[in-house]
């Protein structure tokens, strides 16, 4: 193996700079030159990429985004897409390739692999939703961003004795509601993998009311159904049953960017160091993901046949803090 390719795709998040840095100076210290696919799988079938060097990745280990770009590309689910892939990493020489994202990327990944084409993959998205790891690169950036607006948020509500539903993202996955709720000190969570009827959350909010809480925070995932706006409606209607005034906020995607915290920095080095030296050693086909504190490697396979659990346990954990 002479030279590796290395592109960002799908949702952005906090720590693929310094997963790009990482998988760059391994590289070179492994003796391999580098390419960057520009704007992830849509860069790679229009053959745009340019070498990296040590300098080309200096100064990025604390900025969010990527500086590779990134897109959702559907074409590359096609024959066609795939086929000028291959074609465009053959024409530039490279042997290997990382790919840095979330379960839509990693899928691509797969599919390169299944063609014959060397590819390792390293999990990052907020969702959390990634088989083969523990946690993602992005997701504790982005539940410290959480914590943040949910304590400003909670002044505000106390001050008004208001209700506010909170709005993380997470489109099939409650994971940054369960944790950011918890974390937070929330009084509620709403969250896809777990059923809540408007009343049980009418309720809820009762309850808060009359255990003389100063304000309700409700931490709603934006899988939830029947969704944010929907419970808004429903209690604001049932207002003056309910006590509390209410507000929404939709965090949105301020979850996606800003400087990416100590953890996710050290997460995306191991990771995107650890994938370098897996593709070298002739492992590719893999997901390099940490588990119980140790890097591990799982089947890229596993990423169509096995999907990420929640621990709902936590949810009970949840119920009992927010008394
Ligand atoms: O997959 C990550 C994620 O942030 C989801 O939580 C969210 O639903 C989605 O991306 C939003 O995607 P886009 O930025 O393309 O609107």
């Amino acid at each position: 193996m002479k030279r590796i390719g290395v592109l960002t795709s799908g949702g952005d998040g906090p720590g693929l700079n310094p997963c790009i840095r990482a998988v760059t100076r391994m590289a070179l210290g492994c003796g391999l030159e580098v390419m960057g696919i520009e704007r992830g799988y849509a860069g790679l079938m229009d053959g745009e990429m340019t070498p990296l060097d040590a300098r080309s990745v200096g100064g990025i280990i604390g900025r969010g985004g990527t500086i590779l770009g990134t897109t959702r590309a559907p074409e590359f689910e096609t024959p066609k897409g795939q086929r000028e892939a291959l074609r465009n990493l053959n024409r530039h020489g490279i042997d290997g390739l990382v790919v840095i994202g979330g379960n839509g990327s990693l899928t691509g990944a797969y599919a390169l692999h299944r063609l014959g084409f060397p590819v390792v993959g390293v999990p990052a998205t907020i969702d959390n939703d990634v088989v083969g790891t523990d946690i993602a690169i992005g997701v504790d950036t982005a539940l410290n961003t959480i914590l943040d607006a949910i304590d400003k948020i909670k002044d505000t509500a106390s001050s008004h004795q208001r209700a506010f539903l909170i709005e993380t993202m997470g489109r099939d996955s409650g994971y940054l509601a369960l944790m950011g709720g918890i974390a937070g000190g929330a009084e509620m969570i709403l969250i896809p993998e777990v059923e809540t009827s408007l009343e049980e959350v009418a309720q809820g909010l009762l309850d808060a009311y009359v255990r003389g809480k100063a304000h309700c925070i409700i931490v709603v995932a934006e899988g939830y159904r029947p969704g944010t706006q929907a419970v808004a409606a429903y209690l604001q209607e049932r207002q003056e049953d309910l006590g509390f005034e209410v507000r929404v906020t939709v965090l949105g995607h301020i979850q996606r960017g800003g400087a990416p915290s100590a953890f996710d920095r050290l997460l995306a080095t191991r990771l995107g160091a650890a994938a370098v030296q897996e593709l070298r050693d002739g492992h590719p086909g893999h997901i390099v993901g940490l588990i119980g504190g140790q890097i591990a490697l799982t089947p890229l396979e596993d990423i169509l046949t096995h999907h990420k659990k929640l621990d709902l346990s936590l949810c009970e954990l949840a119920e009992i803090m927010e008394k």
